[in-house]
Parts: structure tokens; sequence; C-alpha cells
């Protein structure tokens, strides 16, 4: 059975202290429940982060990875540098990563070998601009990029990916897909893979929602059969926000 997750991506905000304060907040004020709830801080608070939540049942993620195991890559951190540190899942494919980064589809492909290489889980982004939904290509956009960079595995890789949907129009915008456009483009996401491998597979991945998720939202989205959680920004850093978030549960 597919999983509930609702993940906080930090993006470049929090230091070391922010993000000893962010966690020691959380944990006390977290009420555990069948959610599975994942932060990912940036790389400079991966390991104070893990350590805060030792046994608690809060993950920790990291945003990004470079998929060769070391080398000449000043600035990069790898998959074994990652787990090192204890930490086993990683978010790869997110717009700004695509955007201000370059990070085209064969990129992630190769990066998405490495974190499956290394065992780790993956939270794998993608979403069409404004554009492509107004010229109504979102569908033909969000299937290329699944296809191209996670299409290659064999059904045994699949479960250690997780999906998450996040339209680029509606990331940090204040502006949501409502509730049906969400579980519409997650029922078509579901469909593209049922096709490629099988129904049994497409029905066991988690699909989560990303762009804009509130309190005031989370649980009318939340609600709809093929949303399985949601990757969080923006309310990710405000602790009162995120659990209410992972309460809309
Ligand atoms: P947002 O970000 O919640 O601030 O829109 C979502 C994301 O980028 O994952």
């Amino acid at each position: 059975m597919r999983k509930q997750i609702v993940a906080g991506n930090w993006k470049m905000n929090n230091d070391y202290v922010d993000s000893e304060q962010l966690v020691s907040k959380l944990r006390e004020q977290y009420i555990e429940s069948e959610t599975e709830v994942i932060i990912a801080p940036p790389f400079t608070s991966l390991l104070c982060s893990s350590n805060l939540l030792k046994g608690s049942r809060i993950n920790v993620a990291a945003q990004n990875m470079h998929y060769a195991e070391n080398g000449a890559y000043t600035g990069e951190i790898s998959a074994g540098m990652l787990k090192s540190i204890g930490v086993d899942t990683v978010i790869l494919g997110h717009s700004e990563r695509r955007a201000y980064f370059n990070e085209t589809d064969a990129l992630l492909a190769k990066k998405v070998n490495a974190a499956l290489k290394n065992n780790m889980r993956i939270i794998f982004c993608f979403g069409e601009e404004l554009s492509d939904r107004k010229s109504g290509n979102e569908e033909a956009i969000v299937e290329g990029q699944i296809k191209n960079a996670l299409f290659h595995l064999p059904a045994s890789a699949w479960t250690n990916i997780v999906l998450a949907y996040e339209p680029v129009w509606a990331i940090g915008t204040g502006e949501t897909a409502s509730p049906e456009q969400a579980q519409d483009m997650h029922a078509f996401i579901r469909k593209t893979i049922e096709n490629k491998y099988s129904s049994a597979l497409a029905l066991d991945v988690s699909i989560l929602y990303g762009g804009s998720v509130k309190p005031a939202n989370a649980k009318e989205i939340f609600s709809k059969e093929d949303v399985d959680g949601g990757l969080i920004g923006g309310a990710a850093l405000d602790v009162s926000q995120f659990t209410a978030i992972i309460n809309a549960f």
C-alpha cells in the first residue's frame, strides 16, 4: 500500500542555529500518525537535524546530490556522503534546480541511477510551466519529464521512488492548483505508470502535490483519491503551519 507523506523542503533557508531551533520545536509539536513526515534542510543542517530527530519518526532528506561517487566536482555532494551521515532520501528534479542550475532530464536520469545504486529513496519532482498549462500541454510535459528520467528503471526500483507533482506556476506564488486540477494530473500520472509497468505498481507509488500548500488548503487537496501527500516549501519553515498541514490528513 502506498504511503501518505508530508515533506518539507526548506530550500536555502535556515542556518545551523535556526535549524536546531526549528527541528527542536517540530519534534515537540509533532503528533505521531500514519503519515510519514520528512524534512529537507540545507546540506549544512542535515547532520544536526538527523541527530536531533533520532528516535522520532521524522525523517531527513537532502535537497540535491551529484551523480558521481566522488571526484573533481567542486562544491558538490555525493550519495555516499549523504549515506555516511545517515541521510537516505533525496529530492531530485525540483523546478528550481531545473530552472536555475540547468538540470535536464538526462542529468536527472544519471542522478536517479546514482541514488538508487546507493540504496537511497528519491522524491522526484516535475511539473509544467504556466505557458504549458495555458496551451493545454501540461500532460505531455509531465509525461515527458517522468519518461525521460525514470522509465529506464526496472519495476523493482520503484519501491524507492516517490513522485512529487509541482506545477511551476504554483510554487512560491500563493497560487495553488485546485484540488480537481491536482487530482486530474495525479490520476494521469498513475495511468502513465500503469501503462508502462502495471496497475499494481502504479497503485503503490506515492504521488505528492507541491505548490503553495498551506494549512487552509491542505485538507481539501489531500482528500483527493490520487493525492498521497504534499511537498511543502514556504509553510515548512513555520512549525505551526507545517504541523497543521501534517494534521490535515
Ligand atoms: P511552496 O514550495 O510550498 O513555497 O510553493 C513548494 C516547493 O517548492 O516544493
